[in-house]
């Protein structure tokens, strides 16, 4: 059969040398086009007997939940996959498969984030009033959660059976979700209130608690899919690993410290870490930093609803200087990254976790 190449996987180049912006965005809208046939393939699935009424649902749900975010994760999987794959031709059919895969790392948060908002008591996400929230929806929406995490394997299962890589994929999807379920119990384990409680939160916990939940789902699944598409076997990349983590820790203390200073417009979400007595990196930064008086005032306000007390916190971190301390935590991660990044002697690895590193750095949402 004749192949078709896709032109956009490589960055063009106008006629003056400089790369022309057609590349990303092509292959971003080829990503955001596959949603549709994966989201309408599952619910053609007449495998189990779904009603008109339960197909309704479902489309609604996966709609609600699926699509809306910064795709940031999805995306990273194409790039990854076309950074490794340099120097030789990308088929429509291989481009795709690497889309699905991509969707199944969005699938992926979208059922972290639908579960993590009951948890967390939120309110919003993605702009809108979180999926649990809805009146027709409330607790139900744990099953949701689960049915968008099985969707991922009949996904897998579907497009990959065949592939010599099937197993080793199977075993890294079940291996991340180990590791993120684990690492929202410890986070959860964190949140129970009291002064013995707050007295352990450390950099060290801190680190082990976003590792788990964040970094693996985050960062290092979608380049391990890559690797593996691209017939790669994941043992010989642990550096890469290892630097992926990093920067998913990296991510996650943005993601704390945007929870308290951002705007709600500006990120999608209204921030719930200190009526949730969140291991959050602020509060650890705090608790390092303050005299007894100010520690008093953090045990007495962290972990209360009543917006008196998070004032009390916020403005506490305010007179720690905590944005400034923050802005300097953000160089020193940065510079740590760039150098661990240089160091690594594949070209492809490092244009990977430099693509990775452009995304994130200096993130305001
Ligand atoms: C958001 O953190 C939540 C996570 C990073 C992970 C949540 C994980 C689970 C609910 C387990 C899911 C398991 C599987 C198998 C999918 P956050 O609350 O710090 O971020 P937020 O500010 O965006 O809510
Ligand atoms: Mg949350």
């Amino acid at each position: 059969p004749e192949k078709k190449h896709y032109g956009g996987w490589r960055r063009r180049r106008h006629d003056d040398g400089h790369e022309g912006v057609g590349g990303d965005d092509d292959y971003r809208e080829r990503f955001v086009r596959a949603y549709d046939r994966l989201r309408d393939e599952l619910l053609a699935d007449d495998s189990c007997e779904l009603t008109d009424e339960a197909r309704r649902w479902l489309a609604q749900m996966i709609d609600y939940n699926v699509p809306g975010g910064k795709l940031n994760r999805g995306l990273s999987v194409i790039d990854s996959y076309l950074l490794l794959r340099q120097g030789s031709e990308v088929t429509e059919d291989e481009f795709f498969l690497a889309c699905v895969i991509g969707w199944c790392v969005e699938w992926f948060q979208a059922c972290a984030l639908l579960l993590d908002d009951i948890m967390d008591d939120s309110h919003t996400r993605r702009d809108h009033i979180c999926w649990y929230r809805r009146p027709e929806v409330g607790l139900r929406g744990i099953n949701d959660g689960i049915l968008l995490k099985c969707h991922i394997a009949r996904l897998i299962k579907k497009y990959f059976r065949e592939k010599s890589y099937y197993i080793d994929i199977s075993e890294l999807w079940n291996e991340v979700a180990l590791q993120t379920s684990l690492g929202q119990m410890l986070d959860l384990i964190s949140t129970h209130n009291g002064a013995d409680e707050l007295a352990k939160y450390n950099i060290e916990g801190y680190r082990r608690i976003v590792k788990y939940k964040t970094s693996y789902y985050s960062f290092y699944l979608p380049v391990a899919c890559a690797l593996l598409l691209s017939g790669a076997k994941l043992e010989n990349f642990s550096e890469l690993r290892d630097i992926l983590i990093e920067m998913g820790i990296y991510f996650q203390a943005q993601d704390d410290y945007l929870d308290c200073f951002a705007d709600p417009n500006t990120i999608g979400k209204i921030g719930t870490d200190i009526e949730d007595h969140k291991c959050s990196w602020l509060i650890v930064q705090a608790l390092g930093h303050a005299d007894l008086n100010q520690i008093e005032v953090l045990l007495k306000n962290y972990g209360k609803k009543d917006s008196t007390s998070v004032s009390k916190v916020k403005s506490t971190y305010s007179t720690l200087d905590l944005k400034d301390m923050f802005s300097e935590f953000e160089d020193r991660a940065y510079k740590h990254l760039v150098t661990s990044i240089e160091a690594q002697h594949d070209r492809a690895v490092q244009e990977i976790l430099k693509s990775f590193l452009k995304k994130i750095h200096r993130r305001k949402k």
